[in-house]
């Protein structure tokens, strides 16, 4: 089922000059982008985003994080995007994320993984909002949708 996820180069990920990389991933793998900025979040924005991590002992520290330099926010859609996404991904913690995920070749930290990735619909239309809105959202047929 057609799905849409909300992905984000975070600062380390920029800082690393990864951005290409990290996309054409996504886009090899058949996944479409709907909606992308280069963007720097508000701090108000980012305790936003982490809400649901507001009473762990990392928060804060996971907040400067995310602020700390330019993201690159990005909607993609595909076939089971947000399961599809997280399994790219990988585990949370780079140094035993698996080999071949996004984590698991890029990172060795826990903090500093070069990527979000929304972990479910409920999670996603509430982040999603956060870095767009509606207009900020193009549909568009790329043509190759029944090979994929
Ligand atoms: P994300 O939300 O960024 O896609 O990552 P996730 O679901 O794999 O991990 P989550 O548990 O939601 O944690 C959000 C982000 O917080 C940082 N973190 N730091 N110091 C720590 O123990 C710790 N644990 C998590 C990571 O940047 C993680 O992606
Ligand atoms: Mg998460």
């Amino acid at each position: 089922m057609s799905e849409r996820t909300l992905v984000l180069i975070k600062p380390d990920g920029v800082k690393r000059r990864l951005v290409g990389k990290i996309i054409n991933r996504f886009e090899e793998k058949g996944l479409k982008i709907v909606s992308m900025k280069f963007m720097l979040l508000t701090k108000p924005q980012a305790e936003k985003h982490y809400s649901v991590h507001k009473d762990k002992p990392f928060f804060r520290g996971l907040v400067d994080y995310i602020i700390s330099g330019p993201i690159v926010a990005m909607i993609v859609e595909g076939n089971s995007a947000i399961s599809v996404v997280r399994l790219m991904a990988g585990s949370t913690d780079g140094s035993k994320a698996a080999p071949g995920t996004i984590r698991g070749d890029f990172s060795s930290s826990v903090q500093n993984n070069i990527v979000h990735a929304s972990d479910s619909v409920d999670s996603y239309n509430y982040e999603s909002q956060i870095f767009f809105n509606q207009a900020e959202i193009i549909e568009s047929e790329y043509g190759d949708e029944s090979l994929l």
